[in-house]
């Protein structure tokens, strides 16, 4: 046992032992002892968390969606690669092979269901067999949720719930 663990025992049963005298009513304002796995790290989990639960919440479970909201956060996270309007004209979607997809051609984008965009918003291209160029973009739930409200606004032929 080298010193470093030995200090970290007696810090960890010093406070064991104060908390037991001070009952448990304190036990909440005590600090937390230092985990032992910020000493040795444990070996990194097999999958990244970020892919482990594909799981996409209810349309339900959101809050309305704001497609004012959405249509500002499409322009400042998507329209790069998408299009202001959803054309695929981004500057940034020139470069990229497969192209953005056209979130205005509704022939296409309509059948898609919500769980899907959700995923592919969420999660990335490469969740649902797409190109892993359409990257996930860190948006909250709800911001993806109101993202697709908008992008449901672009379709043509219009997008009919
Ligand atoms: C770096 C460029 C880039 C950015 C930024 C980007 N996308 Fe994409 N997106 C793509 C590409 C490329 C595809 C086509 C992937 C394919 O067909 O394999 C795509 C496809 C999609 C699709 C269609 C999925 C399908 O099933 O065909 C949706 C929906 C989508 N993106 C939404 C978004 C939204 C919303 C944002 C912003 C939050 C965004 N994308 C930002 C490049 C981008």
């Amino acid at each position: 046992m080298s010193a470093i663990q030995r200090t970290f025992l007696f810090t960890a049963v010093g406070t064991a032992l104060t908390l037991f005298a001070f009952g448990c009513s304190e036990q909440s304002d005590a600090p937390a002892p230092p985990k032992p796995a910020e000493r040795a790290p444990a070996p990194p989990p097999e999958e990244a968390p970020a892919k482990a639960p594909d799981t996409v919440p209810a349309e339900d479970a959101m809050a309305e969606a704001d497609v004012a909201t959405g249509k500002a956060d499409y322009e400042l996270y998507c329209a790069s690669c998408h299009g202001k309007t959803g054309a695929g004209d981004g500057p940034l979607g020139q470069v990229l092979n497969p192209k953005p997809a056209h979130h205005n051609d509704g022939a296409y984008m309509n059948p898609l269901t919500y769980e899907h965009l959700f995923k592919v918003i969420k999660f990335g291209g490469a969740s649902v067999g797409k190109s892993p160029t359409m990257a996930p973009l860190g948006l909250s739930d709800q911001q993806i949720h109101n993202v697709i409200a908008f992008i449901r606004t672009l379709a043509d032929p219009p997008y009919q719930p």
